[in-house]
């Protein structure tokens, strides 16, 4: 379980993240949708240790531990992945060494330990293409990549921001099964979005982000039955 208590983040003086307060339960698949420049990546970048922003006041727990001020790889030892936005993989690389260097054993027995040729089952493009350099991949392949380079660590808790950036249609479809797929082996996510569908199909709950501060948290049926939050905070007209 990770729990958000009053964190505050700053670049500087730029005080971006102003209180926020929010769980991620294990097993459930939380969105965090907010329009550009609301503060989701600094967010995500806080939660992983990843420096900056810094973080003047607030407690990021994770099973008990405490996160703020601990180093992104011991974050990642405890059973968090992040995805970074803009999907990071090593672009000269194969898809099959990007995924081979990215692996760490599980912490405990209780789901089935990732390896490659589970990723390939997941992701039977990336199978195609495991001898072809990652640059050579096309967006929606790399983002595929991205995520399974983080399921090959073998988390718990998935921190996925904006995977469906820059993704044709069809491929956003795809994605949506995919993550489907990985809720249902009771992986834990918060899914960072502004394709609000995508959000909705996968979320158990919902928080919207303006200006660095949490302005709703609720159900994704509750979200859809108001239009003026919609409207007011994801520029989304019905
Ligand atoms: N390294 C940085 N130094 C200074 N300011 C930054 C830095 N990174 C982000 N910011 C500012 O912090 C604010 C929040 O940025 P952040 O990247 O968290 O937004 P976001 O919600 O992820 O937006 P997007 O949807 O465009 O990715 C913005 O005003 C941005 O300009
Ligand atoms: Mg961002």
């Amino acid at each position: 379980m990770l729990e958000i208590e009053d964190l505050h983040s700053y670049y500087g003086l730029s005080h971006i993240l102003q209180g926020i307060s929010m769980v991620v339960p294990p097993g459930r698949v939380i969105a965090l949708l907010g329009r550009n420049g609301m503060g989701k990546t600094t967010l995500v970048r806080s939660i992983m240790g990843l420096r900056p922003p810094e973080i003047r006041q607030g407690r990021i727990r994770y099973n008990g531990h405490d996160l703020v001020g601990r180093p992104p790889h011991e974050i990642s030892r405890l059973g968090i992945s992040l995805i970074p936005q803009g999907r990071r993989v090593f672009p000269s690389l194969t898809v099959e060494e990007n995924l081979r260097i990215a692996w760490r054993p599980p912490r405990d027995g209780q789901r089935e330990a990732w390896t490659v040729e589970r990723v390939y089952e997941l992701f039977p493009r990336l199978a195609e293409r495991r001898s072809q350099r990652a640059k050579t991949l096309s967006g929606g392949e790399q983002q595929m990549l991205a995520i399974g380079r983080a399921l090959m660590g073998n988390p718990d808790l998935l921190l996925l921001d904006e995977p469906s950036e820059g993704l044709a249609p069809l491929l956003v479809q795809l994605l949506r099964d995919q993550l489907l797929a990985l809720k249902g082996t009771g992986l834990a996510m918060l899914l960072v979005e502004q394709n609000v569908g995508l959000a909705m199909a996968l979320a158990d709950e919902v928080y919207l982000l303006e200006k660095g501060m949490i302005v709703y948290h609720g159900t994704p049926s509750d979200l859809q039955s108001r239009p003026e939050l919609m409207g007011r905070y994801l520029g989304l007209s019905k």
